[in-house]
């Protein structure tokens, strides 16, 4: 390939979904932005949410009760006053989003309007600001109609970050600094460099480690396993939240079952048609995503199940349609009416509540690097995150890391490093086995959801830690010997994040939130700790 293609910009923004979105509006007032997406700027995880955003906006609703849920759903990891910080700072970044033009559903024939405000798990109260079960889509249409608008924000598709360049890696004295990142380009094969003077890191989750998942496609985890390289403390991985209903059907690909349908009173049977939650918790079908999974799962594995199923009948075809009307009809193309039939679900890994340390304000401990959103861990979720809390995370956050990074921009007088060497492709030639690469996919996925799902134990996670070395190790030598594609990026990201989760998940000896092991299944009596990993300079790819 010809020389290297190297671009400059004030601000790298990493991810289109809502945080980097955001973030990127608020910075096209400081600077020149990029906003680099590995596949279309629409694909993210943000776009696919359903439920909507929690925030206190009712009267009657107060911060501390919003404080106490998220507590008491974190069991005792999340971090008090970052919580107290972000639920306070939801009302005016609601305000934000309706005066981009992003319109909540509000109750009919009420004046003046009042939001119709949906009920999630873990909730105490109605409290979840929602666009019907599309506040996803419609959040991701209208930052990104306001983002094509802006001449300051330059937005790529269909490249890859591929790793952070830092001059630490340039070999340079002084605190490490982040200074840009190398990308692949999915339409040209080539491998570019983009030079900034701030990073945001906004790449999203890691459903994709897991076989089953409700996340798409681009969820591999490749921001969390840059920055883990770039030696970064990675916090909390073991805490992978299972959603309790995904539709079950061999061809619905990762299709959700809002939480918010047990919020209108649907109840989980099992294939007997019986109500069960009630033998697992007093809070019945509602109860907070650690203890409704486990139950799902226990039933499935008891009865010899392949599934469970939930019931809203009693709702009627007119109610159905017109709260979730995308619901609705999807479960319809699959052959199921829910106003008549009960639909039927499994768990399915849904959300990093770990992730990469960083401040309410992006800030991680490399100059020049700045996370948000679900690669970041800020302490809010602890050990199980309350429903419709983290699309909150995302724009709070997102919204004061712009404001940080155009501090950061300016403190260092803008300055972008310029000595970025090109990308060395040595020997390596075009695969023409991309079939280890095909397979060690499947192998990293089942492996994780047979192993280190729902349900863990020592020797379960032994046998995980053990397979995923393997893979590793077959992974990186692949990367050395062939010229990279899109698909091998992913692969060494989700391997990266397996071993992070199967790494964690061995040191926590106890059960808490969503780590559940049946070796340890107690919590333990002392004060919790989080579980921190850093890479070992010059350590693994
Ligand atoms: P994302 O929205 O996932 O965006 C990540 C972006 O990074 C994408 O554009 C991706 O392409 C890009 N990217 C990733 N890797 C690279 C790379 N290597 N190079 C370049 N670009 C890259 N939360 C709620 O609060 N309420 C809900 O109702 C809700 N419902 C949900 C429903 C579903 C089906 C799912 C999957 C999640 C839901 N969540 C919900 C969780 C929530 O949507 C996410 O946590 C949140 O949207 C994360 O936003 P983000 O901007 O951090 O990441
Ligand atoms: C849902 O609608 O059930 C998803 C909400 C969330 O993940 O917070």
């Amino acid at each position: 390939p010809a020389a290297m293609k190297t671009l400059d910009c004030d601000f790298l923004v990493i991810g289109s979904g809502s945080a980097g979105l955001l973030a990127a509006i608020h910075l096209s007032r400081h600077g020149r932005v990029f906003v680099v997406s590995k596949r279309a700027r629409t694909e993210s995880n943000t776009n696919y949410a359903q439920g909507g955003i929690a925030c206190v906006v009712d009267k009657d609703d107060s911060i501390g009760q919003h404080l106490q849920d998220t507590l008491r759903t974190g069991c005792g990891l999340s971090e008090e006053s970052v919580a107290r910080e972000i639920l306070e700072a939801g009302p005016d970044r609601i305000r934000e989003l309706e005066q981009l033009g992003l319109r909540f559903a509000t109750r009919k024939g009420r004046h003046p309007d009042e939001y119709d405000l949906g009920q999630e798990g873990g909730h105490s109260r109605r409290r979840v600001l929602h666009v019907g079960d599309i506040t996803g889509g419609e959040l991701i249409r209208v930052l990104l109609g306001r983002v094509n608008e802006e001449p300051d924000i330059k937005v790529i598709e269909n490249w890859t970050a591929i790793d952070l360049v830092t001059t630490g890696w340039l070999g340079q004295d002084g605190p490490n600094r982040c200074v840009g990142a190398y990308f692949f380009s999915s339409d040209t094969g080539e491998v570019l460099a983009v030079r900034a003077g701030a990073t945001l890191l906004a790449t999203g989750g890691v459903g994709k480690t897991y076989l089953y998942t409700s996340n798409p496609d681009v969820a591999t985890g490749d921001g969390l396993a840059m920055a883990w390289r770039a030696g970064l403390p990675v916090r909390d991985m073991e805490f992978i939240q299972f959603h309790p209903t995904c539709l079950y059907h061999p061809h619905a690909k990762s299709f959700l079952i809002s939480e918010a349908v047990r919020g209108e009173g649907a109840e989980l049977i099992d294939a007997a048609g019986r109500p069960f939650m009630h033998k697992f918790t007093g809070q019945g079908s509602l109860a907070p995503r650690d203890v409704t999974a486990r139950a799902i799962d226990h039933i499935m594995k008891s009865r010899g199940d392949p599934c469970v199923y939930l019931d809203i009948t009693h709702k009627s075809e007119e109610f159905l349609r017109g709260r979730f009307p995308n619901l609705y009809e999807t479960c319809l193309r699959f052959g199921v009416d829910m106003a008549r039939q009960p639909i039927p679900v499994v768990p399915a890994a849904h959300y990093s509540c770990g992730g990469v340390i960083a401040g309410t304000d992006g800030t991680t401990e490399m100059k020049g690097l700045f996370a948000c959103g679900e690669v970041a861990s800020t302490g809010l979720h602890g050990a199980n995150r309350l429903a419709s809390n983290s699309l909150l995370e995302a724009l709070v956050c997102a919204g004061r890391a712009a404001e940080r990074m155009a501090d950061y921009a300016a403190d260092e007088d803008g300055t972008i490093e310029d000595r970025i060497p090109s990308w060395k492709y040595g020997d390596a030639v075009h695969s023409d086995e991309a079939v280890v690469v095909e397979h060690n996919w499947n192998e990293v996925r089942s492996v994780m959801w047979d192993y280190v799902g729902i349900v863990r134990s020592d020797r379960r996670l032994a046998r995980a830690r053990k397979r995923i070395t393997t893979i590793r190790e077959e992974v990186r030598n692949y990367y050395c010997a062939y010229l990279i594609t899109r698909d091998l990026l992913e692969l060494r990201s989700v391997a990266a994040v397996a071993e992070l989760i199967v790494r964690s998940a061995q040191r926590r000896r106890e059960s808490r939130g969503l780590h559940y092991t049946k070796d340890y299944p107690e919590p333990s009596r002392k004060t919790p700790e989080h579980t921190i990993i850093r890479n070992t300079p010059g350590g693994p790819l």
